[in-house]
């Protein structure tokens, strides 16, 4: 399995401003195939890019839905709050791979977004889903969420078609570029947009 670079070793490392892209593992199964594919795209995306791809494993974050305050007061009472929080402030943009349950996102993605709300707003983002027929009604939930945390959804996104073929007897992904390499364009695209969406910013 590609190596997976935590959110604990992302923490607090310092970067330039304007270039620092989260591509979120969304699921938190032990048996997840996401590391793989967030491993990918992150990968295909950042092969030529002048930003700077990361993986932002949720499987690392431990988030218990503790908070006594809403989000968008800023009040955070707990350390590991405080610690999502400067995590998510350290990034400019995001891409959310996740599959598709039972027509919905997972609920630890949902968790994760729920727990800040300043942190996200204004930053340019899009999303990954995968399923048997590329998990196309969770990508539609969950950029609704994006909308309601005045994120700036790109105009394009990936629905990633994974079927019986495409894995083994314990739904592992065989090959994975054999799987994905038809969306490459589309991952491509997908930078050129967060390109551009951070140049504005820097206008
Ligand atoms: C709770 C659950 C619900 C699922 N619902 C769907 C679904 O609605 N559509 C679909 O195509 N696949 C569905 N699947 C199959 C997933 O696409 C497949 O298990 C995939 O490996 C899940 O991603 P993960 O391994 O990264 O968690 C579901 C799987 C689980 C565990």
């Amino acid at each position: 399995m590609t190596e997976v670079s935590t959110s604990k070793e992302a923490a607090g490392q310092p970067t330039a401003r304007g270039d620092r892209i989260a591509v979120v593992i969304g699921s938190t199964r032990p048996t997840r195939i996401c590391p793989d594919i967030a491993s990918w795209i992150r990968e295909v995306a950042q092969a030529g890019s002048p930003l700077t791809y990361e993986l932002l494993d949720l499987a690392e974050v431990e988030l218990p839905l503790d908070e006594p305050l809403k989000a968008a007061l800023q009040q955070y009472h707990h350390e590991h709050t405080r610690r999502w929080s400067r995590i998510i402030d350290s990034y400019d943009g995001f891409i959310f791979v996740f599959p598709q349950y039972n027509w919905g996102y997972p609920a630890a993605l949902k968790n994760a977004l729920d727990y800040l709300y300043y942190e996200w707003r204004d930053k340019p983002a899009t999303v990954a889903t995968y399923g048997t027929r590329g998990g196309g009604k969770a990508a539609t939930q969950l950029l609704t969420v994006l909308q309601g945390l005045h994120m700036r959804a790109l105009d394009n996104h990936l629905e990633l078609a994974i079927g019986d073929n495409d894995v083994d007897d314990t739904w592992q992904i065989i090959d994975v570029e054999a799987t994905l390499h038809s969306y490459r364009e589309q991952v491509r695209t997908i930078d050129e947009q967060l390109i551009e969406a951070l140049k504005d910013d820097q206008q």
